[in-house]
């Protein structure tokens, strides 16, 4: 790999999903490397996103309202500094994105469409072709960087490890199909995505079982928060993985939940359909145990405006036999979004000199314990330019090639998921997360291909078995009530391989 091993010294961005693009872009015309496990376009859960991004252009909004909105849907975790900053870059971003080449829906009157979702008190959704926000961005973002001269597009190789030395970062290990090659550089910015490959029921594509998180894990990066996982209400119900979503958006059309008697079973929730996604998700999850079957009916609300206004729904939809003009879809929960990751500071910094980190497997402190819809991809364009004037304002520093690192095993999150879909779902106990890290605590400390995905389990039920309360998409059934007072966690992998060591060696221990 002589023309990879050329590109030494150049900062080395790790995903190729719209954190990863922006993170590119606005480095630019500074050389920096991309690297993509798949090739450009799939494999990102940017290209899924359905809703948009969430911002306060509107004539009746205004930022304090978005704050306050975020604010409320993170269940007092958020770090509202954050939350200004984000929502206030917000309009500004939405521009840039125009300036590269994204459409978004329009009124015709002209002004920016705007799409409301649960629990945002305002319309104040951008997005684009209906919901296909998501790949109209990528299409758009992908173009330019392509006609970028100073980003040198790897595809095919998946970041395997990163490589310090001194307690900084020298290089990252990349696996091909059947090479592999150790890239030699001082700055890497992680913008890998979720984990929704954990779990057996997710809107996340294949991939996704948290490689970002193992890779600053190892490195002995402090992660933050990781027992937060947002799941969806209303994943199309059926055999597809992902799972196709249908969108929050839709019911912000006014679209309700029935189930098979036709009942609008969370008429009573305050908020109703739109309240916070993990209480409706909650709703949904134990109404479904109850032995229901649980659809999105949007006859009368959207009925034949259906396939225009949902396109790409539409067209699920109908591949799955549903026509969502006269017949309600059916739906359940799905993990869909990560609200924990590596821990970064205002400048998108984790807690390794040379690892910054941005988009879903960042924990910048803007999602608290639940993420208001729609703030995700806000927040990926606006602090891939936080970390790339970083990265860009760092002492650059061509590398020698590092020692080489022994490749690990090809991952594969088979058991993984196994072990977290059952511990770490909608509602979790003590009793099951003490045994999944029981189950994990081997395979982690192991060389197998499970060894990475159970790194990553390993780190999320140890932080959800920490939590003893329940705050917003974390619900414990024996730990029922919110504490008064709101922490984060904070961990590192060797923080966590302690505990679960001390957990393994005090069986009998059920209070912990
Ligand atoms: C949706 O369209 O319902 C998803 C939007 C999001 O997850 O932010």
């Amino acid at each position: 790999m002589s023309d990879l091993r050329d590109l030494a010294g150049r900062p080395v961005i790790i995903g190729g999903g719209v954190a990863g693009l922006m993170t590119a872009l606005e480095l630019a015309p500074e050389p920096v490397v991309l690297l993509s496990a798949a090739p450009l376009g799939s494999g990102a859960s940017s290209a899924l996103a359905q809703g948009g991004l969430a911002a306060s252009v509107g004539l009746d909004d205004s930022p304090a309202r978005h704050v306050a909105d975020t604010l409320a849907a993170g269940d007092g975790l958020c770090d509202e500094a954050v939350v200004k900053r984000i929502v206030e870059a917000a309009p500004e971003a939405i521009e840039k994105l125009e300036r590269l080449g994204v459409v978004f829906d329009r009124t015709p009157g002209g002004r920016l469409h705007l799409g409301l979702e649960a629990a945002h008190g305002r319309r104040r959704i951008v997005h684009a072709a209906g919901a296909a926000t998501g790949s109209e961005l990528m299409r758009a973002l992908m173009a330019a960087v392509r006609v970028t001269p100073s980003i040198t597009i790897v595809e095919g190789f998946e970041a395997r490890r990163l490589v310090v030395e001194d307690g900084a970062i020298a290089g990252v290990l990349a696996e091909g199909r059947t090479e592999h090659v150790t890239l030699a550089t001082a700055s890497v910015v992680l913008a890998t995505g979720g984990v929704g490959e954990l779990f057996q029921d997710t809107t996340n594509p294949l991939g996704c079982f948290g490689q970002g998180l193992a890779l600053a894990a190892r490195a002995g990066a402090e992660l933050a928060d990781l027992e937060f996982v947002q799941f969806h209400p209303t994943a199309l119900d059926g055999a597809q993985r992902p799972m196709p979503l249908i969108s929050e958006a839709v019911r912000g059309e006014g679209a309700v939940l029935i189930d098979e008697a036709g009942r609008r079973f969370l008429a009573d929730l305050p908020g109703a359909e739109l309240a916070t996604r993990d209480a409706v998700a909650r709703g949904v999850f134990r109404h479904l145990a109850r032995g229901h079957r649980v659809f999105i009916d949007a006859r009368q609300c959207i009925g034949q405006a259906f396939a225009s206004r949902f396109p790409a729904i539409e067209a699920f939809c109908r591949e799955a036999g549903i026509d969502p003009e006269i017949q309600p879809i059916p739906v359940r929960p799905a993990a869909h979004y990560h609200m924990g990751g590596v821990a970064v500071d205002a400048e998108g910094r984790s807690s390794v000199f040379g690892l910054w980190a941005c988009g879903e497997v960042a924990s910048t402190g803007l999602h608290g314990a639940n993420r208001l819809a729609s703030n995700s991809l806000t927040e990926a364009v606006v602090t891939a330019s936080w970390a790339a004037k970083s990265v860009g304002g760092a002492t650059a520093g061509s590398r020698k090639i590092p020692a080489e690192t022994t490749m690990p095993a090809r991952s594969d999150p088979t058991l993984a998921r196994n072990i977290v879909s059952h511990a770490m779902g909608i509602l979790r106990d003590g009793d099951g997360l003490r045994n999944a890290a029981a189950a994990f605590r081997p395979l982690a400390a192991g060389s197998s291909a499970a060894a990475d995905p159970a790194v990553v389990g390993l780190m999320m039920v140890v932080s959800a078995l920490h939590r003893k309360e329940s705050r917003g998409a974390h619900c414990r059934t024996d730990f029922p009530l919110r504490d008064v007072v709101a922490r984060r966690s904070k961990v590192t992998l060797g923080s966590i391989l302690e505990t679960a060591a001390e957990l393994d060696a005090t069986p009998l221990a059920r209070s912990a």
